[in-house]
């Protein structure tokens, strides 16, 4: 026992000798490890008997407590003296200049898509969503493209399995929206990506974006349609723009027409934008073709509607001016930095 007792005043000596954290462990390891002075008294015990072993193995305990906890608190001074005096050497010149961060801009791709649903929804319509990858029933059947049509090849994409595919227009959405709509009118948006079969080239991409556009209601005719889209273009490109129709073909429509609006950058006189003709070419629409209000169960003797797609790469080509489609997909930091122009009231 006496033993015990001098082996740890000796130890608490030690310990307060120490100076520095290595000290400290090195007096740790010296009593408290496996073979350290105080473990090795234990081996005394087989010499005594059951009452004395009792009493001795508790007083080692306590000795081993009591040196355990001094040295935590002596390693937790030691910590703490020596953070303050690292905090103490150390100076932070807050007069440095930082580093500066090059903030980001968006693409023109997506503030053309911010302007065209603004205007849009500043005339009532809401924005949709669309899937990608769509079932051939939405892309094409549903909009009056059987299995064997010939509109078909124009619309040549990618398959993800016989009935799977990234859609090849955003007029797929029509399908989804009035399966929804249950009957009832339909005023949509809808922007996103589209793929076909493409070589690509300063006006083609195998991958694109149109805004598709659909409004079912009774009484909707071709007038609607009309004061729209010229709506669209004078708050799109100029407010003296004109829209003129030509008659076209879509399956999904009916008549069909392909609208071109007057060239914002000559006003008609023709220029190098509009090759020399004073109208360019934005996009395609058309009164809802009755098969197609039929098979969404929308009675064509009661509801009529318009429909329209819009090409975005080519409204923010003509808008900014921008030669090669190419430039919206490369993510080139000086392009994108280039476009800030708004369309004058
Ligand atoms: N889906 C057509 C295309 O990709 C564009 C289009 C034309 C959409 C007429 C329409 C429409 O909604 O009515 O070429």
């Amino acid at each position: 026992m006496e033993e015990i007792q001098k082996i740890l005043e000796n130890s608490l000596i030690e310990l307060e000798k120490a100076s520095s954290i290595s000290d400290v462990v090195a007096v740790k390891n010296l009593y408290l490890s496996k073979k350290g002075k105080l473990s090795v008294l234990m081996n005394k015990m087989r010499d005594l008997s059951i009452e004395e072993r009792k009493t001795f193995g508790k007083e080692i305990n306590d000795a081993k407590i009591t040196l355990e906890s001094r040295i935590n608190e002596k390693l937790d001074k030691l910590n703490k003296e020596k953070l303050l005096e690292e905090l103490n050497n150390e100076t932070i010149d807050i007069t440095l200049p930082g580093n500066s961060l090059n903030s980001g801009e968006k693409n023109p791709f997506y503030k053309i898509i911010d302007e065209i649903e603004e205007i849009f929804i500043g005339m009532g319509y809401t924005v949709e969503k669309g899937s990608e990858v769509d079932k051939d029933h939405y892309v094409f059947e549903l909009l009056n493209i059987p299995k064997d049509h010939p509109a078909r090849d124009m619309q040549d994409t990618l398959y993800i399995d016989n009935e799977t595919l990234l859609r090849s227009h955003t007029s797929a959405v029509q399908a989804h929206v009035m399966e929804k709509a249950n009957g009832k009118p339909i005023k949509i948006i809808c922007p996103g990506k589209t793929y076909r079969r493409d070589d690509d080239d300063m006006t083609h991409s195998h991958q694109f974006a149109q805004v598709e556009g659909l409004v079912i209601d009774k009484n909707i005719n071709m007038g609607n349609l009309k004061a729209t889209l010229e709506l669209f273009a004078r708050k799109m490109f100029s407010k003296n723009s004109e829209i003129r129709f030509r008659s076209s073909y879509f399956p999904f429509t009916e008549p069909s027409v392909e609208v071109d609006v007057s060239c914002f950058n000559c006003h008609g006189k023709g220029c190098n934008v509009c090759k020399n003709s004073g109208w360019i070419e934005i996009l395609g629409a058309g009164m809802v073709h009755p098969n197609v209000l039929k098979m969404s169960g929308y009675n064509p003797d009661i509801y009529s509607g318009f429909a329209f797609g819009i090409g975005i790469e080519r409204v923010a080509m003509l808008r900014y001016g921008i030669d090669d489609i190419r430039r919206f997909y490369q993510n080139d930091i000086r392009f994108i930095k280039e476009f800030n122009k708004k369309v004058e009231d």
